[in-house]
């Protein structure tokens, strides 16, 4: 495990935002959406630095990745979570109660919270709403509640996803408006999925339209140096000067595994004769495209007519639409120069969508997973 780097000043500002918003803050409680490329921390900062920041600051925070088993569904793993933190609060000697009669000098007379309802009715048909189970946890804990989606825009990829959305929004208007709340329902989303995120903010008809939507705030010049002090601990030599291992941090797309990489080979190439900082630049720009190949090599596996809707779905700017028609179906055959019946389309998407280097964005819709796949695709066809 590398060291993680803290930023726990970023940590308290966006709790504190969050918790005690000030008069252009309250928007927040609606809803946050942090959006930023894959591989860039995201992840991280929530686990290591928002969750105990936000904890720390007395709020009841419950956690969940949605890409932790893709296979799940959003909806079972949302709710797999909830019940494990509520049956964490009827056990009188849970962790979680601990804590709280700490943080918070909650008193519950050595028993632990006590719902009108059974657990496992949690989300069942005709059980109890997430609503009605977190008005209850917000009301006997006294404070805030802060639900952490990650991953979120996984969520309206199904039916079932949205129906979870849909209920969190109702969860929260069936909270915070009430004058004499003693508690808001908060709900953080992340998403390494940009256009998706701010889709669920901007439309109308999405469960959250109105909400905050913000770009992840990617390691910056701090991490690089304190990266290169570590490195000038363990004694390299011909370290790259810090504006040049900058540069080479942001080609890389602020990602700390690519950068790490960057500066192993570097080690290794020292016998060059070249300086660090001309070195370094031309390992940068190499690895940028690397990182994309892993995914592309997925894509040609599958075969000439999967790289040929990929191509047609990367190249469009926003949701590629009509790749099943006629004209697509013609087009490919150009591409791979042999006819392409319709009906040979739609098992080969299938095939992209289970590799997930497709994803479905809608009735019809189809995106790139990754952008940064995306736009190194669309670098070399120029
Ligand atoms: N603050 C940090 N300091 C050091 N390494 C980090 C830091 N944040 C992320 N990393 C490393 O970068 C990689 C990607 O991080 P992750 O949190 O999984 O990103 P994301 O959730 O955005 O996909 C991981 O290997 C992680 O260890
Ligand atoms: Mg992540």
């Amino acid at each position: 495990m590398p060291e993680v780097f803290r930023r726990p000043r970023l940590a308290a500002e966006l709790a504190g935002r969050l918790l005690r918003p000030g008069v252009l803050d309250e928007g927040l409680r609606s809803g946050l959406f942090l959006s930023g490329l894959r591989r860039t921390g995201k992840t991280t900062f929530l686990r290591t630095d928002l969750v105990p920041e936000l904890e720390a600051q007395g709020a009841l925070v419950i956690y969940v990745d949605l890409w932790s088993d893709t296979k799940a569904s959003p909806a079972a793993l949302v709710q797999a979570a909830v019940r494990q933190t509520l049956s964490q609060l009827v056990t009188p000697s849970s962790p979680l109660l601990s804590r709280l009669r700490r943080i918070k000098g909650l008193d519950l007379g050595g028993m632990g919270f006590r719902f009108g309802f059974q657990l496992d009715q949690l989300g069942e048909a005709g059980g109890v709403t997430l609503a009605q189970a977190f008005t209850e946890v917000v009301d006997q804990s006294g404070g805030d509640v802060v639900l952490i989606i990650d991953e979120v825009q996984q969520a309206i990829t199904t039916e079932e996803g949205n129906q979870m959305l849909l209920a969190l929004k109702a969860t929260r208007d069936a909270i915070n408006p009430r004058p004499e709340t003693p508690g808001h329902f908060l709900f953080l989303g992340t998403g390494s999925h940009r256009a998706l995120v701010s889709e669920l903010t901007a439309r109308r008809n999405q469960a959250f339209a109105g909400a905050t939507s913000l770009p992840y705030p990617v390691l910056d010049q701090a991490y690089v140096r304190h990266v290169l002090e570590r490195l000038r601990a363990e004694g390299m030599e011909l370290l790259p000067s810090e504006e040049s291992a900058w540069n080479s941090f942001q080609t890389l797309g602020h990602r700390p595994e690519e950068f790490l990489r960057a500066l192993g080979q570097l080690r290794l190439s020292t016998t060059s004769g070249l300086a660090p900082d001309q070195l370094l630049p031309v390992i940068a720009a190499t690895l940028r495209g690397s990182a994309a190949d892993l995914e592309l090599l997925k894509v040609e596996q599958i075969g000439g007519l999967a790289t040929a809707i990929f191509d047609r779905v990367a190249r469009s700017e926003g949701p590629a639409r009509g790749i099943f028609s006629a004209e697509a179906a013609l087009s490919y055959g150009e591409a791979i120069g042999r006819e392409v019946r319709v009906e040979e389309i739609q098992p080969v998407v299938n095939e992209l969508l289970a590799a997930n280097v497709l994803m479905r964005l809608g009735h019809g819709l189809y995106g790139v997973t990754d952008p940064f796949v995306q736009e190194i695709w669309q670098e070399r066809q120029r």
